[in-house]
């Protein structure tokens, strides 16, 4: 399973690229707004940063405003993915994208007819939002789990499934064991999943024996 970082911290995306497990970077309004940083000065330095797919999010309600701003985004840089809500006018805005060859990322998806929707007119990516989901008390993972049985009922393999919305290391590893494509996190859901207690307990044990050995050669 890849690993997104879900920010526009540019700090982090360096950090996870120095761990060598970062395989591209997904960004919202919100994430953009949290660095408050001019867009396209954040979006220029991830984009030089990242080999992999950057997600960049379209605002314009209907599809001739996502499709130009679609098409702006593009020209920053070939790993440019555009994000575009899940809507009506969003899936006409996906299916120009793509004919055109630009790759496109369908956000807000809360239900498995939104990402059959979005796999129909051709989206490279779905991002069903778990922990969202679970915040009004239904099951994100379930969610997860429907839309791989319908892609994997149809074969759609051209529709790649991001978990996205994950708050906690147990997103991740039960997205993997649901076998999603990708999951994008926040850098400090990613800092976890290296995290075990009995880790930090080994190591301690191994340093504190290792004093007792005689002619250590470092
Ligand atoms: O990738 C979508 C994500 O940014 C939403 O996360 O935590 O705001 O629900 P959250």
């Amino acid at each position: 399973m890849q690993f997104f970082l879900d920010t526009g911290n540019v700090e982090e995306i360096r950090q996870a690229l120095d761990w060598g497990i970062l395989d591209g970077v997904t960004t919202n309004p919100t994430l953009i707004a949290k660095t408050g940083r001019p867009f396209l000065e954040v979006a220029k330095e991830i984009l030089k940063l990242v080999d992999g797919p950057v997600s960049l999010e379209t605002v314009s309600p209907d599809a001739d405003g996502m499709v130009k701003e679609g098409k702006m985004l593009a020209e920053l840089g070939d790993n440019v993915v555009v994000k575009i809500p899940m809507t009506p006018e969003g899936m006409k805005a996906v299916a120009r994208l793509e004919s055109e060859g630009i790759p496109t990322n369908v956000t807000l998806i809360f239900s498995p007819s939104q990402a059959l929707i979005a796999a129909k007119v051709g989206a490279s990516y779905v991002s069903p939002f778990v922990g969202r989901v679970d915040d009004v008390s239904n099951d994100g993972m379930k969610l997860i789990r429907d839309i791989k049985t319908i892609f994997d009922n149809y074969n759609i393999t051209e529709t790649e499934i991001i978990v996205a919305s994950a708050r906690h290391p147990m997103h991740v590893v039960e997205a993997a064991l649901i076998g999603a494509d990708i999951c994008t996190m926040p850098f400090d859901v990613m800092k976890k999943l290296f995290q075990h207690p009995l880790t930090d307990r080994g190591i301690e044990l191994f340093l504190k024996d290792w004093e007792k050995v005689p002619g250590k050669p470092f």
